[in-house]
């Protein structure tokens, strides 16, 4: 199965947007890798999802150490798919990967000191068959290492090269402020902060969004799709293979019955924009510009084309938006 990238591919399928104030540009929909990309998942599949994304101007794939299962097997995987498929595009990709979550057992497999977040980039460096990665992101606040520690390993590694920028993700307001300046003063500033962000989970709205917009840090959405709650999987029941169903998947299954009122009310506003529920929820992301990216899941290229097309329509009336907001705040 030779690839030949599609000569068409930044033809008007996908939107660029700067990342804070930044030299660097994201498409509006990136594609993460943490389920469906695993040792347990369908290589070819996986495979097919990175092909259809890059023909269509998806130029950001986004991945952590513990991507899998077993954690590691996502970067694996992507590292074989970028040989095969990618090697000569590597300068037209971006690239990230994190470390935070437990890897290797003992005190120096997880959290923020500078012993694992370097030992980690290694290691995915490694997997991934790679140079070097874009973003290098701490994935997630360690409430024992020092913030400098934690900081001045991600500019050793840019210094180094094994990165080109350093992100932080799941960060609390008051810590990016800190982390940001911290970062500025050491000569790397923070490209990026990776929350979770979704109709359904809202905590950005607070003061992260207008933190990273005055320290000119980009922010990339994940989990746009509240896992796929917000997509019609779910409207009638929970089938076989979704990510809910599998044993592995983090969408626990008790999950889905809470969600599923709003979920079928937010369908009938998707319906009458034109739209699935899954390209509202992510135009309803990207209306605001300080979002620079929705980073995406999906478990086919079915459902990566519907996504992709959220674009055709970002614009809500404000009788849209109150009739959204009074789903989402209603008990
Ligand atoms: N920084 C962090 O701590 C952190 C944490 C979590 C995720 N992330 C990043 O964010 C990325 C995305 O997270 P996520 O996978 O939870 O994102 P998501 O976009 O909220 O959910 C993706 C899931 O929604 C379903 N889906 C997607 N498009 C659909 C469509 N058009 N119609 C119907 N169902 C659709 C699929 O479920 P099925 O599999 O059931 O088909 C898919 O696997 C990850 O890959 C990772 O890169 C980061």
């Amino acid at each position: 199965m030779y690839y030949t990238a599609s000569p068409d591919r930044y033809n008007n399928h996908c939107e660029y947007r700067r990342c804070g104030r930044s030299g660097l540009k994201l498409p509006v929909l990136s594609l993460g890798l943490w389920h469906n990309f695993g040792g347990v998942d369908f290589f070819e599949n996986g495979r097919s999802m990175l092909r259809y994304a890059f023909d269509h101007g998806v130029t950001h794939f986004d991945l952590a150490n513990n991507y899998g299962p077993p954690p590691g097997s996502a970067e694996e995987n992507f590292g074989a798919i970028f040989q095969k498929d990618f090697r000569s595009h590597r300068d037209e990709l971006i690239i990230s990967t994190k470390a935070g979550y437990l890897m290797w057992p003992g005190p120096y497999g997880e959290w923020g000191s500078r012993k694992y977040l370097l030992s980690s980039l290694v290691q995915s460096l490694k997997r991934m068959q790679l140079n070097y990665v874009d973003i290098f992101y701490s994935h997630r606040p360690d409430p024992d290492t020092p913030l400098e520690e934690t900081m001045m390993a991600l500019d050793q590694a840019v210094r180094s090269g094994k990165a080109l920028y350093a992100g932080i993700s799941n960060y609390p307001a008051d810590m990016t402020r800190e982390a940001a300046a911290i970062l500025r003063s050491l000569g790397t500033p923070c490209l990026i902060h990776q929350p979770k962000y979704s109709m359904f989970e809202r905590w950005v709205e607070n003061e992260l969004l207008d933190t990273v917009e005055k320290e000119g840090i980009g922010v990339i959405a994940f989990s746009p799709l509240a896992q796929g709650l917000l997509t019609d999987r779910y409207l009638n029941d929970i089938p076989e293979g979704s990510r809910a169903s599998k044993s592995w998947g983090f969408l626990k299954p008790e999950q889905v019955a809470p969600a599923i009122g709003k979920a079928k009310a937010l369908n009938e506003i998707a319906l009458q924009r034109e739209q699935s529920l899954a390209q509202m929820a992510i135009a309803w992301l990207l209306k605001d510009q300080r979002v620079t990216s929705v980073l995406i899941g999906a478990s086919s290229v079915e459902q990566l084309e519907n996504n992709l097309q959220a674009q055709k329509n970002l614009h809500f009336n404000q009788d849209q938006l109150n009739a959204i907001e009074a789903i989402l705040k209603g008990g």
